[in-house]
């Protein structure tokens, strides 16, 4: 990892802070062909964030259920999050579990052996989230874990941290992170401003021999063309946000990234670009749970003062300050009208 991959990563001291090393991997890993039952895909569901949302959980798969083709539903991490209720943790986990899945860092911090391992909430928290949002996460694990039997945990460490797909004529790489680690902060919308990082990230798509990476973790969505030497389209970053947790002010919907070879018909379509010579669709589709159910459902788990009320009613009620404008990003970074 270069200099530059280790300061996208995070890499540090701090428990929340760091990137441990059997977080990462290499851009040429996705080089490989995809699984058999993941090529030649008519539809693609991409699901990262779902923070223990049992309520986006239900609305994604009736969603999916609604589809046609051949189609897959890839969880790609953190699905666990606010259930720390045992009987709700181990509903998630086994629809999850029933469909394909990665480990985020929250599973990855779950399976971990040691309860106090130096990643703590294995976050690779980047220097603009404040301290005290670190510490309340690594707290939130702590509570987490007492949730997870063994059993569960020795299910969620089994899991893979990356997969290739093939939607259509589309390769993909499926991560939680970046194209470098489980926890790696290279796709953030943030970070996708900065022409030079935009760069690095054409690298890395190069290396990889993808034409795009589907990927969630950082928390706001964004699509983010990427120059492609030589070649009549760009290449995408396609950030889903977070399932479980709305994505725009003003709208309480979460949201899922789905790759198709058809249009998405319903009303739900948030944002979404064409590709593959205009045979891939690929949209950001919302996931409209009832807010009030599920604002009630969080308190009980976490009431007033607790350390995700603290850190996530506020968005959980009101959206983050981030607008649908902000997420389509064709080729020089700048936001559509
Ligand atoms: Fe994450």
């Amino acid at each position: 990892m270069s200099a530059a991959e280790d300061a996208q990563a995070g890499t540090g001291a701090a428990p929340g802070r760091s990137c441990p090393l059997h977080y990462r991997y290499r851009p040429e890993h996705f080089t490989i062909e995809a699984p058999a039952h993941l090529q030649g895909l008519d539809v693609l569901y991409v699901v990262g964030g779902l923070y223990g949302n049992a309520l986006a959980l239900e609305r994604v798969l009736a969603l999916f259920e609604r589809e046609t083709g051949r189609k897959r539903l890839v969880f790609n991490g953190d699905f666990h999050w606010f259930d720390i209720d045992p009987d709700h943790f181990a509903r998630v986990q086994r629809q999850v579990l029933m469909h394909e899945a990665l480990r985020g860092n929250v599973e990855t911090e779950l399976a971990a052996p040691d309860a106090d391992g130096d990643a703590g909430c294995g976050c690779a928290y980047p220097d603009w989230v404040g301290e005290g949002v670190v510490d309340r996460s690594n707290r939130i694990l702590k509570r987490l874990r007492q949730a997870a039997t063994l059993e569960q945990r020795a299910a969620l460490a089994a899991l893979p941290m990356w997969q290739r797909a093939d939607v259509g004529p589309l390769r993909l790489g499926l991560v939680h992170g970046d194209a470098t680690s489980l926890a790696g902060w290279g796709f953030a919308q943030e970070h996708l401003r900065d022409a030079s990082h935009r760069e690095t990230v054409a690298q890395w798509l190069d290396r990889a021999g993808v034409d795009a990476f589907a990927c969630t973790h950082t928390c706001l969505p964004v699509f983010q063309a990427l120059r492609a030497e030589g070649a009549k389209e760009p290449r995408w970053v396609l950030n889903n946000g977070a399932t479980g947790m709305p994505n725009f002010a003003g709208d309480r919907a979460g949201l899922l990234t789905r790759v198709a070879v058809t249009p998405y018909p319903g009303p739900e379509r948030r944002f979404g670009i064409v590709t593959g010579s205009g045979t891939v669709h690929v949209d950001a589709i919302g996931v409209e749970f009832d807010p009030a159910a599920w604002l009630e459902h969080f308190r009980r788990d976490w009431p007033a003062g607790s350390d995700a009320h603290t850190s996530y009613a506020e968005r959980i009620t009101r959206g983050p300050t981030y607008e649908r404008r902000q997420a389509v990003r064709h080729t020089e970074g700048e936001p559509l009208p």
